[in-house]
């Protein structure tokens, strides 16, 4: 407009000073202001159409002399304004340009942003779909976004609404995805990570497994073999459910003799002061068991000791401060039966080496339930009773020539008793029998590792030959090797 505006006014001056003199100008030449034919204006306007000199250059070109006083046509302030203006309307023309740039890149981040935005919610509704490389990748296009987002706001000096919107958007996006990650880290990828963990050494289990029995494969719950040859390595299977602060306790697979197959595992940390049998959870899965899910939670008042075990759907244990025996169906946490057990030993008289409170041990094998324990009358020595599970009455007694506070736990397997005994802090020794079929006793010597220094208890299971040990709160598992039937 200015441009223009000025153009025109000399132009009009040009031709009225071209009707005064007569002379023939090269107007072409000079409508331009600031080309290098300059029009220099001196004259005041009062005389200005009326003498005008001119003369011709070397090349034809007529040139002449107006004067013109500032104050009543500021040509170089026009001229300046001029190339101002043009300067403007470039830069107007390149931060136009620059706006519809990042309109269209706002809009690509608009619709990512909305694509994230729908991922982290369908990761917010189902929270099982969902994998750490998810979360990764994820994480790095916001992370990109950011980026992007941050340079964006350099280049748009001042404040744009929408970029400010639109980082606002995504830093609380991030948050989001950190704060589902951080919860996620607490339950499903820590249970994913442990699973992983927790299938390699179900594997090696298994190989061990299959090494340790190459000897005589026997069918679960059967007894035709020549009793134990060897004890694999410790498998640690997890730290008790209520953690490390629970040293005592015991655990195991209850027996079912109805279904040898079933799987139902028990845990039942003693508290702290390792006397109080008061909290059991019962598993129906191995892999609950692994999750910590899916249990049944009770509370006793209360058992004694370590030596409880699970038979066909009950657990037994030692009545709290008594020589007494409880039965409680583990369905529905009832006791059904609470009966003396004569003669029996408590509150430490005879327990077993490192481990108090555990006058009185139950144990499970393929015929059924055993207690073990002490009578004044054996005179510490083991003790082994045959009990009807269901009454809890005494079948059958034997007497053995063991002595129950040198040894650290005992087992029954096939009618057998085997004792175990420290050799040091990484080692025990199943290094006693007796038969109660034979009523024979002896010695052996199967070498036991052991992660943990104290082992509270070990429970036989019949349906997978397994020991199911408590190792100073860890639950530990070995598998149990077996001679040819003699025959
Ligand atoms: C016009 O200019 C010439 C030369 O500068 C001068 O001699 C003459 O007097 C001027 N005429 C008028 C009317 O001013
Ligand atoms: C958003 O997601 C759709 C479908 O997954 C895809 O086609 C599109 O390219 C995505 N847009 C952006 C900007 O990532
Ligand atoms: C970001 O989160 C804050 C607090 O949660 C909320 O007030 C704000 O509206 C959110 N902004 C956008 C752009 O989603
Ligand atoms: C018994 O098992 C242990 C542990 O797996 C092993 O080191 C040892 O060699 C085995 N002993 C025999 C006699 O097979
Ligand atoms: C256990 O005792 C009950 C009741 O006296 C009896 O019916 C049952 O047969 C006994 N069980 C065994 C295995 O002897």
């Amino acid at each position: 407009m200015m441009a223009w505006c000025s153009s025109a006014v000399l132009i009009l001056f040009l031709q009225a000073a071209l009707n005064v003199d007569g002379t023939s100008l090269a107007l072409a030449d000079h409508t331009t202001l600031g080309s290098s034919n300059t029009v220099i204006l001196r004259e005041p306007p009062s005389k200005l159409f009326t003498n005008i000199s001119g003369m011709v250059d070397n090349h034809g070109m007529c040139q002449c002399s107006v004067y013109l006083p500032d104050n009543s046509f500021p040509a170089q302030q026009v001229e300046k304004l001029e190339i101002t203006t043009e300067a403007l309307s470039i830069r107007v023309e390149t931060e136009l340009s620059k706006i519809r740039e990042f309109s269209k890149a706002i809009e690509v981040y608009e619709l990512k942003i909305q694509n994230l935005t729908m991922k982290v919610e369908s990761m917010e509704k189902s929270s099982v779909s969902y994998t750490e490389l998810e979360f990764e990748l994820l994480k790095v296009e916001i992370t990109e976004m950011e980026r992007l987002v941050s340079q964006l706001k350099d280049t748009v000096i001042g404040s744009n609404h929408i970029v400010v919107q639109l980082y606002q958007e995504i830093t609380n996006m991030s948050a989001t995805v950190q704060k589902l990650e951080s919860l996620d880290k607490n339950n499903l990828l820590a249970i994913r990570r442990e699973i992983v963990a927790l299938r390699k050494r179900l594997k090696e289990c298994e190989e061990n497994r299959n090494e340790g029995t190459a000897h005589v494969h026997v069918p679960a719950g059967s007894c035709n073999h020549g009793g134990i040859y060897n004890i694999s390595k410790p498998y640690v299977i997890q730290l008790n459910w209520r953690g490390f602060a629970y040293r005592f306790g015991g655990w195991g697979r209850g027996y079912s003799s109805r279904d040898p197959q079933k799987e139902l595992y028990w845990t039942a940390p003693l508290n702290p002061d390792g006397r109080y049998l008061e909290y059991y959870r019962i598993f129906t899965s191995h892999d609950d068991l692994l999750l910590y899910k899916n249990y049944k939670e009770y509370r006793l008042e209360y058992g004694q000791g370590s030596g409880s075990a699970v038979y066909d759907d009950f657990l037994y244990y030692n009545c709290h401060a008594s020589g007494d025996m409880c039965k409680v169906d583990i369905t529905n946490n009832k006791l059904v039966v609470r009966k003396n057990l004569p003669g029996a030993v408590f509150n430490n008289r005879f327990s077993y080496a490192g481990v108090a409170w555990q006058d009185i041990d139950f144990a499970v094998d393929e015929s059924g339930l055993w207690v073990i324990y002490s009578t004044e009358v054996s005179t510490g020595n083991i003790v082994i009773s045959k009990l009807n599970e269901t009454t809890l009455t005494v079948e059958k007694t034997w007497q053995t020539r063991q002595y129950k506070p040198s040894v650290t736990n005992a087992f029954i397997v096939c009618g057998v008793l085997y004792a175990v005994r420290p050799i040091n802090t990484r080692k025990e020794e199943l290094f006693y029998f007796f038969d109660t079929k034979t009523e024979q006793e002896g010695t052996l010597s199967i070498l036991i590792e052991k992660t943990l220094e104290t082992i509270q208890s070990i429970n036989y299971c019949p349906s997978d030959h397994k020991l199911y040990v408590f190792n100073d709160g860890y639950q530990v598992t070995y598998d149990s090797a077996f001679l040819p039937a003699l025959s």
